[in-house]
């Protein structure tokens, strides 16, 4: 039998994270409730749990809670910040609110011996709430200027950390991981990429019956197009795909796409031009989240009228990866923005199912997944674009002019950092319109117009992001080239913001 990990959910941002961090080092994982029972656990015989962070004060009322008898089951415990004060809580210590919160890179030392961590290093940490009086048995491991960092009971083997090993933004969190799964859970890492593309297959074909049929919308992005080759390789003669055209898509990509895809029989291509009603059903609208929640819904009409125009189509498949849903907002979980293939999909959709094989992964896994299937570097390594587009990257009211100059601008931003030979590229880059608008002067005459925002971030995930520090020479060229070949732009600027706090699109 394959090892287990479990991650229980108690509303974290970060729970893919931890369960996508622990397939990384090949242990496979499952997510499920915080609430799940001891004796279902004992049933599913993990060599581990994670208790993940939450967005609750394990002291307020209807706080989520885990069953105590959790703790006496001897399997190793690692609780992550909610999940480390979940255990405080249930064990006997005391968690209270701390004067100052912690939130960012802090520094954590270590203060005792601990199988997790020996050297001090930075973490993330996210939280207002610290440990204030330990269980019995447990000593802390760890500490920053004003918290407990880490407590354990290493006969009990139970380990609560209050940062995020699970995020980029925490030095040898991957190691730090690595120690709780191999040297106190005892993990062999039998999991493979491989065996979640023969799962997905095998799911696939046991839900599409012979004779029925799935409906993808492919946007040419990385994630739909790696769906595509999944399930055309479950199913291949019952799967079509289309392409809604809805006239947010950069330069020239609606042309590419149909030349990349529409020449592959078993994907069954179609190009749907709605340009004008997504336009339409836009009109006026400022409110990100309005425009999120109005494409998403249009998405679908149009697929629903090719079901139709098509007949029997009785799936939707979708291109969904993990990032998409915790930022649309789950149970626990905040909504931080709707993604179009997430909260903005209608209730009454008119299919039987709906398909997502990559919901649980991160676009790292993904491309690592589409090079598994066999496709070209071309797809696998293009960088990420939201499905609601560049209506997304205009904010406040959707023209067709503000589309024309803003494709125009985020085409010469992309061929000149393209064309800098940058040591590490930019994981994703572009160019944001925005709704301020600023006197400048051109040819002796005063211009008025909005001002662009050019946005370059690394990033792994895309669950976090750093700014990416661009030479000033590429700034300074994509600026004149920009101003210079743009009559209506005459003020660019370059967003340094990270993720936390901003996110990689504006809205
Ligand atoms: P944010 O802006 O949430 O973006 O930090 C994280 C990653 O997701 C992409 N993104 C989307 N992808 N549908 C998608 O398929 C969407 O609605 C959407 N919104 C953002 C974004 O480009 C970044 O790579």
């Amino acid at each position: 039998m394959k090892e287990l990990v479990l991650v229980l959910d108690f509303g974290g941002q970060y729970k893919e994270l931890i369960a996508g961090a622990t397939r990384q080092l090949s242990v496979y994982s499952e997510i499920k409730k915080g609430g799940l029972s001891a004796e279902e656990i004992k049933r599913l015989n993990p060599i581990g749990i994670i208790l993940t962070g939450g967005p609750n004060s394990v002291y307020a009322q209807n706080a989520p809670v885990c069953e105590n008898e959790i703790f006496n089951l001897g399997i190793p415990v690692l609780g992550i910040c909610y999940g480390m004060h979940l255990i405080c809580h249930t064990l006997g210590g005391k968690v209270e609110p701390s004067a100052v919160g912690e939130y960012g890179r802090v520094a954590v030392e270590p203060t005792k011996t601990s199988a997790l961590a020996k050297e001090p290093f930075t973490a993330l940490m996210s939280h207002r709430d610290c440990v204030a009086a330990l269980p019995k048995g447990f000593d802390v491991t760890m500490r920053t200027e004003t918290c407990v960092a880490a407590f354990e009971n290493p006969q009990l083997k139970i380990y609560g950390v209050q940062f995020h090993p699970e995020t980029k933004h925490t030095e040898n969190g991957g190691n730090i991981l690595k120690r709780f799964l191999y040297d106190i859970c005892g993990a062999r890492g039998d999991y493979k990429i491989d065996d979640y593309i023969q799962g997905k297959i095998g799911e696939i074909r046991e839900r599409v019956r012979e004779g029925e049929k799935v409906l993808l919308g492919l946007s040419g992005g990385v994630d739909s197009s790696v769906c595509a080759a999944l399930i055309a390789k479950a199913i291949p003669s019952q799967l079509t795909c289309v392409f809604v055209d809805h006239g947010f898509m950069r330069l020239n990509e609606g042309d590419e796409i149909e030349e990349l895809f529409g020449g592959n029989s078993q994907l069954n291509f179609i190009r749907v031009d709605a340009k004008e009603r997504f336009l339409s059903k836009l009109k006026g609208v400022r409110e990100p989240e309005l425009k999120r929640k109005l494409i998403g819904e249009e998405f679908v009409r149009v697929f629903e009228e090719q079901a139709l125009k098509l007949k029997a189509h009785q799936f939707l498949a979708q291109g969904t990866i993990y990032p998409d849903i915790v930022e649309s907002g789950d149970e626990n979980g905040a909504v931080i923005k709707s993604h179009h293939n997430v909260g903005g999909l209608p209730t009454d959709l008119n299919f039987t199912g709906l398909i997502e094989p990559l919901s649980g992964l991160f676009k790292d896994e993904v491309r690592e997944l589409g090079k598994r299937l066999g496709l070209p570097d071309k797809i696998v390594n293009r960088q990420p674009f939201p499905g609601p587009g560049l209506a997304v990257r205009i904010v406040g009211e959707i023209t067709q002019e503000k589309l024309d100059v803003l494709r125009s601008v985020d085409a010469i931003f992309r061929e000149e950092v393209d064309r800098a030979n940058l040591e590490t590229k930019p994981d994703q880059y572009f160019a944001v319109m925005t709704d301020t608008y600023s006197v400048g002067v051109k040819g002796d005459g005063r211009t008025y117009s909005p001002v662009i925002a050019l946005r370059a971030v690394n990033t792994d995930d895309f669950m976090t992001c750093e700014y990416t520090q661009l030479p000033h020479e590429v700034l300074g060229r994509a600026s004149s080239r920009i101003t210079n070949e743009i009559p209506s732009v005459s003020r660019v600027v370059y967003d340094i913001s990270s993720k936390p706090p901003s996110t990689i699109e504006w809205e």
